[in-house]
């Protein structure tokens, strides 16, 4: 029997909530796949910073090696630790285990409505693949004379050939795999995120790089689109997009968009992957911890579920991560047990079991 070991770091506020019902959904597909998952939980938090002085132990990517998969709830209370802080966790994770790809499938499951009406599960079924460990997240720079008139700061960019390359690539040939727009020679498209027109080293850089991996696969369609103009393609033409690729910064920033497009930050998920598969790859809600709900039972384990589902198409158990899938979209469908933020009543813990119902 396959067996599974995953690391699960709930995190602060509502990530406990959040875990468990991952937790739950992940156990009843091992149950009805026939693996098994071995499931270890780290408290490192902003609690864990109150007691300790950081953020998780000195050894912590050590200890996290050994797993096959991490699941992260979610970070932060600024309450207690400041954002900028707390944050370096993830961001340590990401870097340290060279997860490049930070995946993030834009997808509307049927029974949800969305804030934008050109929204549908047919016009909303696009992903993208985000550099996730330099660009504008490389941490360098630094502020001076801070707080006298002739104060600044510098944020530096970092793009590598190496770094460009290999996130573009991924997203070709996750282009071919996709198959969205089916029949034909044209087997997908990956749309360019940039702003070359202001940018002009970063982004002219990246542009170059891009247009060098994509003459390598003819079959795949290119498209180029400025960061700006594709918020508003996003909402003007959902359909349009099939593969995008974006710097660090930029696939941020329009994923937050993207959770709209699928219903809400209480839908989205990510995959933080290593390609090569070096190290254990982690996946997340994109949401943040909102402390203010914390322990109140309310929010949206969705957007977990979904980490899970990718998580075990990580894994290759495919079949364990469509069921999960289709738990998501048969318990949506339904409409009756879904949580606030889809216009329901439900507890977190009432959707997490409902769905791990329709699995086992
Ligand atoms: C995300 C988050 C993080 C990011 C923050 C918390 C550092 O917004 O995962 O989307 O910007 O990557
Ligand atoms: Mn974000």
């Amino acid at each position: 029997m396959a067996r599974y070991r995953v690391a699960v770091i709930p995190g602060d506020g509502v990530g406990n909530e959040v875990a468990a019902e991952a937790n739950r959904v992940l156990t009843a597909a091992a149950t009805r796949f026939g693996f098994d998952v071995g499931l270890e939980n780290f408290v490192w938090s902003c609690d864990w910073y109150l007691q300790h002085g950081e953020m998780m132990p000195e050894d912590a990517l050590d200890t996290l090696a050994g797993f096959d998969a991490i699941f992260l709830g979610c970070i932060g209370d600024a309450a207690k630790v400041p954002d900028d802080v707390s944050l370096t966790m993830l961001l340590a994770i990401r870097k340290g285990f060279d997860q490049y790809v930070n995946l993030r499938p834009i997808r509307l499951y049927p029974g949800v409505t969305t804030p934008i009406a050109t929204a549908t599960p047919e016009t909303v079924d696009m992903i993208v693949v985000r550099e996730n460990t330099e660009g504008e997240y490389s941490r360098l720079g630094g502020m001076f004379k801070v707080g006298s008139p002739e104060g600044f700061a510098l944020q530096t960019g970092v793009f590598t050939q190496k770094g460009c390359e290999r996130v573009i690539r991924y997203a070709f040939d996750l282009a071919r795999s996709r198959r969205k727009l089916g029949a034909g020679p044209i087997v997908g498209r990956v749309t360019n995120c940039t702003k070359s027109n202001a940018l002009n080293y970063s982004m002219v850089f990246w542009d170059k790089v891009y247009d060098a991996v994509a003459a390598g696969y003819p079959d795949v369609a290119t498209d180029k689109a400025l960061v700006d103009a594709i918020t508003m393609w996003f909402v003007k033409n959902p359909e349009a997009f099939d593969v995008i690729v974006a710097s660090n910064l930029f696939g941020d920033i329009i994923t937050d968009l993207g959770s709209m497009l699928q219903g809400g930050m209480g839908m989205a998920a990510g995959g933080n992957i290593d390609p090569e598969r070096r190290h254990p790859s982690m996946f997340e809600p994109i949401h943040g911890s909102a402390p203010k709900y914390t322990g109140m039972g309310r929010v949206n384990p969705i957007a977990s579920i979904e980490a899970v589902r990718m998580m075990l198409d990580h894994l290759g158990e495919n079949a364990a991560a469509d069921a999960v899938g289709q738990a998501i979209a048969d318990v949506l469908v339904a409409g009756d047990i879904r949580t606030r933020d889809l216009d329901g009543t439900s507890s977190t813990s009432e959707v997490g079991k409902a769905i791990a119902g329709r699995i086992g």
